[in-house]
């Protein structure tokens, strides 16, 4: 169910249509005609390129913005560090991240409603290095409280892929404004400036952070030309600008430290802008989701919403897939996955409702909650779930009503951090033991012919 029949009232306008171009001017004629870079452009407006690709990168890969505004963000004071104990640096520094083979699930995280969106940040999971391009992170958020008023955020680390489990997100950014509920995403691309305010109180949620490249549709192959996420369906901010001159505050996530720096201007004050760089929602209810209408059980890759890929073809450092109200109807087919290790690694999150793949055990898969089955990390049905499944008389069955789970599927071995391990406490110490120890053998040589 598309999220805007049941939630908060939409307050902002967007463009449709993901990963082209577009143009949008919050005053009539702003947006110069022919030139990028006029030598006087409209309205004694700056413009500045924003680039999210080499200048070299291949047409079909380059990602650029140009922004026409009151001032350009090169005019700012010098950046100084945050110090470490302004905030709990420990919530991003990914320092001492541990790689294990375990499978780990978590019990729903907390809400802190005494946070912000910045320092409500914490890195859970994370592979590769920043400074180097390569890998992605994963956070879970939780903010109860609107950024101050003159204050703007930006990650030159990555892409954030957010994925709010609660609360609704106003989200002013240099392109316009996103409003961002749950059971819809945004993503936010490296550089760019937002603030982050709660209309609706305490939020909480996930991000995955893309290091290297960008997220993009995956290809359709057989399926044809519509199916999964339909381009159409993607929402990009549209210009809105504010003329305010006093202080502002910007704060930089740089390599997982935070630096801040003031300037006399707001940085919204974007008043046109063109091209195929920008923030863009996007609402899972409009998944066309696919799947067998015959026998077996599909990769769950039938339900990627977007791809963050690595150099070797087909093989994602992020891809984002969802598992959403679907019917089954596979006939003479154990239909919950099927037990499986991956050299993929697996972290998953719900958003609301039961994920049917897992029956809840004593502390269960729930929302707001996580599981992570790294590489190789043997994982599948539970023993009462295989036994279900097993004796179940197949019909059709609508399986995830009013439900949304999501897997963050990625190439690379996943480490945990410190934050993730211990200190939200979140860690159930029975996931193995409760799910697949009880799983008793059912095997009988005498039942050789009757098959
Ligand atoms: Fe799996």
């Amino acid at each position: 169910m598309p999220v805007s029949e049941f939630d908060f009232a939409e307050k902002y306008a967007y463009l449709n249509g993901f990963g082209v171009y577009h143009e949008s001017s919050a005053l009539k004629d702003a947006l110069p005609t022919g030139h990028n870079s006029p030598q006087r452009p409209p309205y004694g407006l700056y413009a500045e390129k924003l680039s999210g690709t080499a200048f070299t990168a291949p047409r079909h890969e380059n990602q650029q913005s140009w922004l026409y505004r009151i001032l350009p963000a090169a005019a700012h004071r010098a950046w100084e560090q945050v110090p470490l104990e302004d905030y709990d640096s420990d919530s991003l520094s990914g320092s001492n991240v541990q790689q294990l083979p375990n499978q780990l699930r978590w019990n729903p995280f907390d809400f802190d409603e005494s946070v912000d969106w910045v320092r409500g940040l914490h890195l859970v999971a994370e592979a590769g290095d920043p400074a180097m391009k390569s890998g992605l992170a994963v956070y879970v958020f939780a903010a109860g409280k609107d950024m101050a008023k003159t204050e703007a955020f930006y990650s030159a680390d990555g892409d954030m892929l957010i994925v709010p489990q609660h609360g609704v997100l106003d989200i002013t950014t240099e392109f316009g404004g996103i409003l961002l509920r749950a059971n819809e995403i945004a993503v936010i691309p490296r550089g760019v400036r937002y603030r982050v305010d709660l209309p609706r109180g305490a939020v909480r949620g996930y991000i995955c952070e893309l290091y290297q490249g960008h997220f993009q549709l995956p290809e359709l192959g057989p399926i044809g030309s519509n199916g999964l996420a339909n381009v159409r369906d993607f929402q990009v901010a549209t210009a809105s600008y504010r003329k305010d001159f006093g202080e502002w505050k910007i704060t930089s996530k740089f390599n997982r430290r935070l630096f801040r720096m003031a300037q006399s201007h707001t940085p919204f004050d974007v008043v046109a802008w063109h091209g195929s760089y920008y923030p863009y929602k996007y609402d899972l209810g409009r998944f066309n989701t696919i799947g067998s209408i015959s026998f077996d059980h599909p990769d769950p890759s039938i339900f990627t919403v977007l791809t963050g890929p690595s150099s070797s073809p087909g093989t994602a450092i992020a891809d984002f897939v969802i598992f959403p109200p679907r019917w089954l109807v596979q006939e003479a087919t154990f239909r919950p996955p099927w037990y499986h290790r991956n050299t993929m690694s697996e972290f998953m999150g719900l958003i609301s409702g039961d994920y049917d793949a897992k029956s809840s055990g004593a502390g269960g898969f729930r929302p707001a909650g996580a599981s992570l089955h790294n590489i190789m990390s043997a994982h599948g049905p539970d023993a009462s779930s295989y036994r279900k499944a097993t004796e179940a008389h197949l019909e059709p069955q609508k399986v995830g009503s009013r439900s949304m789970a999501f897997m963050f599927e990625s190439c690379l071995m996943v480490g945990v951090t410190d934050w993730g391990l211990k200190h939200c406490e979140k860690v159930q110490q029975d996931y193995n033991e409760e799910s697949w120890e009880p799983l008793v053998s059912h095997f009988d040589e005498s039942l050789i012919n009757e098959t």
